[in-house]
């Protein structure tokens, strides 16, 4: 008992969000060197053929290099053990990715620091607030021109609505950086070009009131720093630790990813402010983390490569308690006692058979076709569901149909197979049926999973007409008569499967138009 507590107390695990291209993918590297589980930064996912190592999965990832679902990557360092859940970005952003960020307990925000809050950053930024978790922002590639410090916090602050606290601050950026100002020691380290990364660096620790700072820095940097700090010391938010924890307020670290500048600092406080696995709501009440019993759910269905058997893996995040492989538990959404069979886990670059797992990892195991994305797992005597994974707004749609009507139940087996995983959401046309089905998803790729898996996995060839609209949102009001709704001409009423109302818009502003002409209409963006 005492060395479980030990072992879910040291786990941290978190998602790293960012735009394609902010340097998340190098900033993973820098925390896996440090954690001693790579030798060398840039073997993680060298943009076209390592990434092949951690997830071997379809042929469109080995054609395309990118990866298709998120994996896991686990480290210890300084006595955590550390969970990243990597969250796909590029075209393969898809509900994966705002699926992983509801097994994550905490987040860290990659912004560059010359483009500031970028479209993708925006959306999984939602996901977090919705979740009420907390939020790390680290603005990279200080090695390169910045916009200026104050205006990107503003920035922050104005576009996602969270109040932000530096912890350190940046002195100059691009070929005139300097070196961070830490404002809790008050001490300077400075910059030093690492070689990408590759070399130790030469950096130096001043306190900010020693005399020779000025031949470190320029006396012209000394006098920016002091009346910055002085500036940020009377207008930022003070930091408080427990609207950190409600994601109320984000830390904020400068630094650069690929020289290496930075990462330390940033990994070790981070460690030090984010809490171990926090208890989760069930319909039977809140879950301790340190229960002795086990419970897990899944956030993840992964399509197996082995097509003859069309076998899948689920992932899922445990959540309280001790996993031991080959122990027995209860699928509660089936109603049956089962053995979890051939739980994985990653480890850095390879997939590994895990023995026992705890409270914050996550595992992948065999999935006859019986689990859904929400499932719950437990032992014990009460039974018990976690709160479900609300369904996220698809961008784009495209109306599907089969080429041979004869491969009519290929067809409708294959769609609903692929959309249990939770790859694509099925809806169709309002009042009128299955006919002809309209697909919604949160990246355009998915597109080509579905036409590559209906073709491969289930022999059936699809034609496929792109439609124009961008937004959907699902009707809150109960029993509301959807005949009544007037929308702008270009919105669409359609019903997923389980016949919930839904109207589709071409943009933002039909949205507003048509809650103005109905009155007491509510939409949101996630399904439940
Ligand atoms: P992502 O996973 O968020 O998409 O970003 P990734 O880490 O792949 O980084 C995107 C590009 O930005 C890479 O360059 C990377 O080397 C660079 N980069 C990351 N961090 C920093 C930083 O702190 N400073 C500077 N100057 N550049 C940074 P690339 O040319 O696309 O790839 P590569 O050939 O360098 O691997």
């Amino acid at each position: 008992m005492a060395d479980m507590k030990q072992q879910i107390q040291k786990r941290r695990t978190f998602a790293i969000i960012s735009h394609p291209d902010a340097g998340k993918t190098t900033l993973t590297e820098k925390f896996l060197l440090y954690g001693g589980a790579i030798n060398l930064a840039g073997s993680v996912k060298g943009k076209a053929t390592a990434r092949h190592a951690v997830s071997d999965w379809m042929e469109i990832e080995k054609e395309r290099g990118i990866s298709v679902t998120s994996s896991v990557l686990q480290f210890n360092y300084d006595n955590y053990c550390i969970n990243i859940l990597d969250t796909p970005g590029h075209q393969d952003f898809s509900e994966d990715t705002y699926r992983t960020l509801m097994a994550a307990d905490s987040a860290v925000m990659v912004i560059d620091g010359s483009k500031g809050v970028e479209a993708q950053t925006r959306k999984l930024f939602k996901v977090c607030v919705m979740r009420h978790i907390p939020i790390f922002t680290f603005i990279n590639k200080m090695d390169r021109d910045a916009n200026d410090t104050f205006a990107l916090l503003d920035e922050i602050e104005k576009e996602l609505g969270i109040a932000t606290c530096p912890i350190n601050w940046p002195i100059g950026s691009g070929k005139e950086f300097k070196g961070v100002y830490d404002r809790n020691t008050r001490k300077i380290t400075t910059f030093s070009d690492t070689a990408r990364g590759t070399k130790e660096g030469a950096s130096k620790e001043i306190s900010i009131d020693d005399s020779s700072l000025s031949d470190e820095i320029g006396e012209a940097f000394r006098e920016q720093l002091i009346e910055e700090i002085e500036l940020l010391d009377g207008a930022s938010a003070e930091f408080d630790m427990e609207l950190v924890s409600k994601g109320k307020l984000s830390p904020v670290f400068f630094g650069s990813a690929l020289t290496n500048f930075g990462v330390e600092t940033f990994l070790k406080h981070f460690l030090q402010m984010t809490s171990s696995p926090l208890p989760r709501v069930s319909d039977c009440g809140i879950v301790d983390p340190f229960n002795k019993n086990f419970s897990a759910f899944v956030f993840k269905i992964q399509a197996n490569m082995n097509k003859a058997h069309r076998d899948r893996i689920a992932f899922m995040r445990i959540c309280s308690g001790k996993f031991e492989a080959g122990m027995e538990v209860m699928h509660v959404q089936g109603n049956k006692k089962l053995r979890l069979s051939q739980p994985q886990q990653l480890m850095a670059q390879e997939r590994k058979i895990v023995e026992e797992a705890y409270a914050g990892d996550i595992i992948g195991v065999f999935d006859p076709g019986l689990f859904s994305i929400g499932d719950t797992f437990c032992t014990g005597a009460e039974k018990f569901a976690y709160e479900g994974i609300p369904t996220f707004a698809p961008e784009h749609f495209a109306r599907v149909r089969q080429v041979d009507t004869m491969k009519r139940k290929q067809f409708v087996k294959g769609i609903s197979q692929i959309a249990q995983e939770g790859a694509i959401q099925v809806f169709q046309e309002y009042q009128t049926g299955m006919e002809e089905i309209i697909v919604g998803v949160v990246g355009v790729l998915q597109f080509d999973v579905l036409r590559y898996r209906l073709e491969n996995e289930y022999n059936v060839d699809i034609r496929m007409e792109n439609l124009p609209y961008e937004h959907i949102r699902w009707i809150e009001n109960e029993n509301i008569d959807l005949d009544k709704i007037t929308g702008t001409s270009d919105m669409k009423k359609i019903q997923d499967l389980k016949g919930q109302p839904l109207l589709l818009f071409v943009n933002s502003w039909s949205i507003g138009m048509t809650l103005e002409r109905n009155e007491g209409l509510e939409l949101s963006e996630f399904g439940r």
